[in-house]
């Protein structure tokens, strides 16, 4: 079984995680995006809101999971059976950071793997901090997030960047 995680904090999940999961679909019998506590970011919306918004936009996508993650991402990695795990790379800074985060995973726990998937072009503007800065300032944020995504800002009623 090829398993991979697709590991983020998802504040939100936008229309650029989704299409490159869609894209990596076909190369793995499962994807578990694994959703970040992110103590360091202190992420704008809940966990458990990160987690359900995702399970929502996959909800019948039959080889992909969503799971909540605390701790190392190479120990959730391991927990899970996963060999690989998988990042997409917008542009030249993402792949500084990518290759600084891919060596240091290698060296915690050298059996997994990390794949870089290039983004679309259409998805290399698209962050999940402009996604809330767009929604905190009124703007129409459903060019760059899924469905549920846009629904659960329309019901939030605090400011959100
Ligand atoms: N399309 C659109 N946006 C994308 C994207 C894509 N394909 N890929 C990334 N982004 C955006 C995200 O929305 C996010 O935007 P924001 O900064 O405005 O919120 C930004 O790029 C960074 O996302 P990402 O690279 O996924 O970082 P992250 O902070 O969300 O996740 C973890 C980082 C969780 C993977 C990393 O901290 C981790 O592995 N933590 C676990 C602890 C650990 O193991 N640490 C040791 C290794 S350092």
């Amino acid at each position: 079984m090829r398993i991979a995680i697709y590991p983020g904090t998802f504040d939100p999940i936008t229309n650029g995680h989704v299409e490159l999961i869609q894209r990596a679909s076909c190369l793995f019998d499962h994807i578990i995006i694994a959703v970040a506590v992110s103590s360091r970011k202190s992420p704008y919306i809940s966990l458990d809101d990160r987690v359900a918004l995702a399970q929502e936009v996959f909800a019948s996508a039959s080889t992909v999971r969503v799971e909540p993650m605390s701790g190392l991402l190479v120990d959730f990695a391991e927990q899970h059976k996963a060999r690989f795990i998988l990042r997409g790379v917008r542009n030249t800074a993402d792949m500084n950071d990518e290759l600084q985060l891919a060596n240091v995973n290698r060296e915690l726990s050298p059996k997994i793997e990390t794949l870089f998937l290039p983004a679309l072009l259409s998805s290399t503007p698209i962050s999940s901090s402009m996604v809330r800065e767009i929604a905190e300032l009124g703007g129409d944020i459903s060019p760059f997030v899924p469905h549920p995504v846009v629904v659960y800002f329309q019901q939030q009623k605090k400011p959100w960047h």
